[in-house]
């Protein structure tokens, strides 16, 4: 999936020059944005029904209610609750999104892998 969003990388703690030291142009303080494409890998067994391991319909509608609707046009260092106390950065979205997630699959059904595309060269993969 996709979603839209601005953010700066700045560490509050920090003076202005280390921040733009450490950060470059990622600590512009009216911030930049990025076209984010998301990617959530999920395993189990195929179930003897369906042949699905998940209905991906109902994969969508989870991540559309979880992440997306909370991300997509927002600010993510202002606007996201469940990104309030963290830098970021595409390592702290992608924990803080897989907590999001971890606890809405289906019975049998578990989260493997989500991947976090920020530009099309950088992007962070987590296993939990
Ligand atoms: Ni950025």
């Amino acid at each position: 999936m996709h979603f839209n969003a601005a953010h700066k990388l700045y560490n509050p703690a920090w003076s202005e020059e280390k921040n733009f030291e450490v950060f470059g142009k990622c600590a512009n303080h009216n911030w930049h944005g990025h076209n984010f494409d998301i990617y959530v890998t999920v395993k189990g067994s195929p179930d003897e029904h369906t042949g699905f391991v998940m209905d991906l319909k109902r994969l969508k509608l989870i991540l559309d209610e979880k992440v997306i609707s909370k991300l997509d046009h927002n600010n993510l260092n202002i606007d996201v609750d469940f990104l309030n106390d963290v830098i970021p950065s595409i390592e702290n979205i992608i924990i803080a999104i897989w907590d999001q997630l971890k606890d809405t699959l289906p019975e049998g059904v578990e989260l493997h892998a989500i991947k976090l595309y920020e530009t099309e060269n950088q992007y962070a993969e987590y296993f939990g």
